[in-house]
């Protein structure tokens, strides 16, 4: 791993501009979310006043949206080790922990390696995190930093299709989850994996943008940890929402479906292995899975923004490959009304960790073998985004309703 860091220190070293003092440097950074920054030292006519190669590096690193240090290379030129300089240990020291590492090098390899707390004993760290640097501090930190006065009441899950009701979030604060411990990482999320802050008809809300499913390879704890963490922080109302099949006669691509039940045959369950007992208890109660309370809000909701809403059991299974007929019929049998391949296991998590919980489904399709369509995803998006704009209209009152 470090080796990888030297190596690239050492080629970025070669692209320096040092004509005064033919002193090259190159520095790597590796990112807390893995990707290494590289930077070269610049002079100018004037060259005290260049660039080192580590500030260079960290400007990359913050272009690319990462603002946490993990590790740093730094290689400058001949024999002797070249330490960061004054200024920058305190600009490493704005975005690593005392503790990261700093691997001096030369021409042969990594020769020493210290800490930043070596280097600079008596350092401040950022102000805005309590003194603690972006690499220390916790998600609810970074939350509290960037949105010091929203306190979310409700968090929204969305489905995928459905970040429009991120947009009608008013006094958005963006977070990438890649700048929240304990987060998915967007790899696995896709490129919406981001925490929306903000208010929603008034009430302040904490939106998860971009879910992990279980057919991208995800874990089935996936979502657990940020959903602990915004309990934690206050919020007592879940909401999640998704693109489903629909198992019902008559019900066209476009209904809205408020969650009575849920059935999992996911086969998975996102509590498994130890319990933490702070959070909740070993074997929950799932009686009311959905709220007795919210449930009767989605109709309240309806009148209010004169949005349909029907009402039914959401089952979910794994995916990545649509049902088959036979299977449809099964899960008719099983007193299913929509199908999707989301929000059981957030849910189970979310009752764990003492929420109550709404859902709501957007019926994207008659599911398979109920019209003569083969199912098609392409479709099941772009009726997601037709959808989105009632969803929001009716997802804004039920939070005025539930959340206010
Ligand atoms: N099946 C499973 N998941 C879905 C469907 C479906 O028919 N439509 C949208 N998500």
């Amino acid at each position: 791993m470090s080796d990888d860091l030297y190596r690239r220190a050492r080629e970025v070293r070669e692209r320096a501009y040092a004509p005064y003092s033919n002193y090259k440097v190159g520095a790597a950074i590796r990112g807390a979310s893995g990707g290494v920054h590289v930077g070269a030292n610049v002079e100018n006519a004037a060259y005290p006043q260049g660039n080192c190669a580590e500030a260079s590096a960290i400007a990359a690193m913050i272009s690319s949206g990462e603002t946490r240090i993990a590790e740093v290379a730094v290689i400058g030129t001949g024999s002797a080790l070249c330490t960061p300089c004054g200024g920058c240990r305190q600009r490493l020291r704005e975005f690593a922990a005392e503790t990261v590492k700093i691997h001096l090098c030369d021409a042969k390899g990594i020769r020493k390696t210290v800490t930043l707390a070596d280097l600079l004993p008596m350092s401040f760290g950022p102000d805005h995190l309590g003194g603690k640097s972006p690499a220390e501090a916790d998600a609810a930190e970074v939350i509290r930093a960037r949105a010091p006065k929203l306190k979310p009441k409700v968090v929204l899950v969305l489905g995928s299709g459905l970040g429009s009701v991120a947009d009608a979030i008013k006094g958005a604060v963006t977070i990438p989850y890649k700048d929240l411990p304990g987060f998915p990482r967007p790899s696995i999320a896709g490129h919406a994996g981001r925490l929306v802050l903000g208010r929603l008809g008034g009430v302040p809300v904490a939106v998860l943008q971009g879910r992990v499913h279980l057919y991208e390879g995800g874990s089935a704890d996936a979502m657990t940890g940020p959903l602990r963490l915004l309990r934690k922080m206050g919020a007592k109302t879940l909401v999640v929402t998704n693109a489903a099949g629909g198992l019902r006669d008559g019900w066209k691509p476009g209904t809205l479906m408020a969650i009575s039940d849920q059935i999992n045959l996911t086969g998975r369950n996102p509590l498994t292995g130890p319990n933490d007992e702070a959070v909740g208890p070993r074997f929950p109660d799932m009686t009311e899975a959905y709220d007795r309370k919210l449930r009767k809000a989605w109709k309240a909701a309806s009148k209010k923004s004169r949005v349909a809403v029907e009402e039914g059991v959401y089952l979910a299974v794994t995916g990545p490959s649509y049902e088959t007929p036979a299977e449809i019929r099964a899960f008719r049998q099983l007193g299913a009304d929509a199908v999707g391949m989301s929000t059981v296991l957030e849910v189970i998590a979310g009752r764990h960790a003492g929420y109550r919980c709404a859902g709501l489904s957007l019926i994207t399709n008659p599911a398979a073998g109920l019209s003569d369509a083969p199912l098609d995803h392409g479709e099941v998006v772009a009726v997601g985004r037709n959808g989105a704009a009632r969803l929001v209209r009716l997802l804004t009152a039920f939070v005025e309703e539930a959340g206010g």
